[in-house]
């Protein structure tokens, strides 16, 4: 289904379309100005897109169209200035700054391009932070980020410091703490903006393996065409609108995974 029928198909009709009390992601025309003095960027001007469950959209677009800026928004890093916001079913504009912290900490997952690590805290500890944030005892907190290290191929690094390791394997440490906490939804701004194209790969391949085989919904900003090819669904941004949104309908797969048609489906309700 092309961009324009798909948003003309609305949210109940067409094979495609998600129904929004099934969508983990509804945004009703955001706006975001960013006020500097007498001048105003309308950074966002009416932007309306539901996301569903599973889904692993890619975000595109030139630079300065808006892509960090929604993002941060979705992510409830900050507020939109006009617009409407519901993740899993919570509106976010009804919560106050502890509520959405705490939206922030159980349900979201963050990389960014530079991947955040802390220097002088191995791998496991990293990946243990969100958790001790969250108040988890020691030996659990332990043995859940063992396990999200294991997912993401990094067992044996688990001692390294940061710049002890690559920076492909950086940024699935990344991937490891976004998840560690069990959150629903990773947003990528840029993963592989600082990887060579088989490294990026690699990530690629970590991040399409936790969308099959979790059904982790994921929404990923990227500027390299390559990348947005592993997602399967592409929304363009231009001057802070959205100005194609279309199923990526051949989608890339990353060395070694078996093409799409082997890999089990994960269903969900707003697909079923
Ligand atoms: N904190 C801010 N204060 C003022 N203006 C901002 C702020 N953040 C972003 N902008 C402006 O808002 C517009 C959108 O910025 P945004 O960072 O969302 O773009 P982007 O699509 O992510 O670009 P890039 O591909 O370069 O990362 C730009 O014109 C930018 O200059
Ligand atoms: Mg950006």
């Amino acid at each position: 289904m092309v961009a324009r029928e798909r948003r003309e198909a609305g949210a109940a009709s067409g094979p495609t379309a998600v129904a929004s009390s099934d969508a983990l992601i509804v945004v009703r025309n955001f706006t975001k100005d960013y006020v500097m003095g007498d001048f105003t960027v309308n950074a966002l001007r009416g932007v309306s897109l539901e996301i569903g469950r599973a889904e692993f959209v890619a975000v595109m677009g030139p630079s300065g169209s808006g892509k960090s800026t929604f993002m941060h928004l979705i992510g409830c890093l900050d507020r939109p200035t006009t617009g409407d916001y519901l993740i899993d079913g919570v509106n976010v504009a009804s919560l106050d700054a502890d509520e959405r912290a705490e939206i922030r900490n159980n349900k979201i997952g963050f990389v960014f391009q530079g991947f955040n690590l802390l220097a002088r805290t191995s791998a496991l500890e990293n990946v243990e932070l969100p958790l001790a944030y969250a108040g988890v005892p020691t030996r659990e907190r332990r043995e859940r980020s063992e396990a999200a290290l294991e997912a993401v191929g990094l067992s044996d690094r688990a001692g390294h410091l940061p710049n002890q390791l690559s920076g492909g394997q950086q940024q699935r440490v990344a991937i490891a703490r976004a998840l560690v906490s069990g959150a629903p939804l990773l947003l990528a701004d840029e993963p592989t903006g600082n990887l060579d194209s088989k490294t990026s790969d690699e990530v690629m391949g970590i991040l399409v393996r936790m969308n099959e085989e979790r059904g982790i919904t994921i929404v990923l900003v990227t500027h390299e065409m390559d990348i947005a090819e592993y997602a399967s669904r592409v929304v363009v941004f231009r001057d802070g609108k959205i100005e194609t949104d279309r199923l990526n309908q051949n989608r890339r797969r990353p060395a070694g995974m078996p093409p799409v048609a082997a890999v089990p489906v994960v269903q969900t309700k707003a697909r079923a």
